[in-house]
């Protein structure tokens, strides 16, 4: 089966054609994963502001970056399990889009950056850390999370 028979398949299954037919069961869902990108635009910019030395001064990065993780996560669940959702109800449309690939992939590249790259650094004794490197962590997480979520709002809007 191909990638482009099974969002047939998954999109015209009796579970997905029930979601289409319900005049509120998407807008739902699609509220319910913007809510999720509050969520993580939030734990996001905490720390990264922080990281690029504007505000919150008074609390160590290590800290913040500690607290706001599990948000992070708990945004990243809602996100995950909504978005697979939306994208199942119209699957062969997003299979298309070549916004919903790019998104996809700076997805997975900032979700691998931010457990590794990013956490090392925002997690280490900040005296151990140059503020140049500091600043290039934070402007790397900020530029991929902005083309996931450009990536989103192209493929609600083609
Ligand atoms: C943390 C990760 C994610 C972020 C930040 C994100 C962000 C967004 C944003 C901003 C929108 C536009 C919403 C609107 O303007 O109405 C959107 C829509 C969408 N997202 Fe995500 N998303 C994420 C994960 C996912 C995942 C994992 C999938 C699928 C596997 C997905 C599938 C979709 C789909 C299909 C839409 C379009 C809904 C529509 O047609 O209105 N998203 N996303």
């Amino acid at each position: 089966m191909s990638a482009l028979e099974f969002c047939r398949w998954v999109q015209y299954s009796a579970p997905l054609v029930a979601m289409r037919q319900s005049p509120i069961l998407f807008p739902i869902i699609a509220t319910v994963h913007l809510m999720g990108l509050a969520l993580i635009g939030g734990a996001v910019l905490v720390v990264d502001l922080r990281l690029l030395g504007l505000g919150l001064h008074r609390q160590p990065v290590a800290g913040l970056a500690h607290d706001a993780e599990r948000w992070l996560l708990r945004g990243l669940l809602v996100m995950v399990s909504t978005g697979i959702l939306l994208f199942m109800c119209f699957a062969t449309k997003y299979y298309y889009l070549t916004f919903f690939w790019v998104k996809m992939a700076a997805l997975l590249l900032v979700i691998v950056f931010t457990l590794s790259v990013h956490r090392r650094v925002a997690m280490a004794n900040e005296a151990d850390v140059s503020p140049v490197r500091c600043k290039l962590v934070a402007l790397v997480s900020l530029s991929l999370w902005t083309i996931v979520a450009v990536g989103g709002r192209y493929i609600g809007f083609p």
